[in-house]
């Protein structure tokens, strides 16, 4: 792309932003309903909604309220929703074996939601950690995760949620040959439709911390971080060798994870490979915006679209957002 720089007066580039229709005219990007994905936290107990500290304004909900709940957003628009659970202690265990019992609030909340919304895209996450009592997204051995006993797990997760009703399967654990392995058992066990969008690069970052204390998944113990799988901060090529293996393995879609601080490998994803692409603008980031829109710091709305606009300007297709609620009631109107 060659770019023509004219100088000024020729060129007054303040010309077409004089008005509001010649700037609708030149506007590059734009932002809609269809481009968001609501991440709704599912309580395995309890008969009403329950507040999430570490998250102003974002609740958990027992399933027969979530249906209830979710009338209004459907009527807005809603396109598709990212289910998470939160699971009391006493499910838990170190192999996360409630992850594997169809009588579980992730697989009675996708048959549930189904019936009552079979147009909505409802996604479910595929890793162990709200169900691992040490909170790792994998199985334990020997003082580490260990990559190919959790990937049968993950397997069998991934096919109970299929056979669930789930439309979109993400795996966010972040073990290698995940994704080979999920595609090629839903293609044996003729899923073929399901469709896979792996948490491609998701990197360690500090900014999942509002979201453990949310899935009740905060307290990792030995080891304590998840350094070992997670992705280093520092890096970027390493994030695009994680995304082309996992479209070589079978991959329809990517995430990338952190959202706002790591548009550069969301820019570079999209151009590299060229995959439907989303972003992330995780539980830290929601609570960053929202702690300085509480103090009175940043205008709610304006902030919120602000950072829509950058997903897309990015070259996010769609952005998984806890400001879902907030961006139906602006652009319903
Ligand atoms: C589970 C998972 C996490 C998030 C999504 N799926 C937490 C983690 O990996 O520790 C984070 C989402 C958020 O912070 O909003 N593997």
């Amino acid at each position: 792309m060659k770019v023509v720089k004219r100088s000024f007066p020729k060129s007054r580039l303040r010309r077409t932003r004089m008005k509001s229709f010649s700037r609708k005219m030149v506007s590059e990007n734009n932002f809609t309903i269809n481009d968001v994905i609501w991440p709704v936290f599912v309580a395995d107990d309890g008969k009403s909604k329950t507040q999430i500290k570490t998250m102003p304004n974002v609740y958990r909900y027992p399933i027969e309220v979530l249906l209830k709940e979710l009338e209004k957003p459907m009527k807005q628009g809603l396109n598709a929703i990212a289910l998470f659970p939160h699971i009391s202690d006493d499910k838990k265990d170190g192999e996360g074996s409630y992850a594997l019992s169809s009588k579980n609030v992730i697989c009675k909340s996708v048959k549930k939601i189904k019936q009552e919304y079979p147009n909505i895209g409802v996604i479910c996450d595929v890793a162990l950690d709200p169900y691992t009592s040490h909170a790792h997204d994998g199985i334990i051995s020997n003082g580490n995760v260990d990559n190919d006993k959790s990937l049968k797990k993950l397997v069998e997760q991934a096919l109970l949620l299929a056979d669930s009703g789930a439309d979109i399967l993400a795996p966010s654990d972040m073990m290698d040959g995940r994704v080979g392995r999920i595609r090629q058992s839903l293609e044996e066990k003729e899923y073929y439709d399901t469709m896979i969008m792996s948490y491609a690069a998701k990197y360690s970052s500090s900014l999942y911390g509002p979201f453990r204390e949310a899935v009740n998944a905060g307290k990792l113990i030995e080891p304590k971080n998840k350094k070992s799988y997670q992705m280093d901060i520092a890096n970027i090529d390493e994030a695009m060798h994680e995304v082309a293996m996992d479209i070589s393995e079978g991959a329809d879609m990517i995430m990338i994870k952190p959202g706002l601080p790591y548009l550069d490998v969301i820019s570079k994803a999209k151009e590299l490979f060229s995959m439907p692409t989303f972003a992330y603008q995780v539980s830290g980031e929601y609570s960053m915006i929202m702690s300085a829109v509480k103090n009175n710091h940043l205008e709610e709305l304006d902030i919120i679209l602000e950072t829509m606009f950058c997903f897309k300007r990015a070259g996010a297709d769609g952005i998984f957002t806890y400001f879902t609620p907030q961006i139906l009631d602006a652009l319903s109107n």
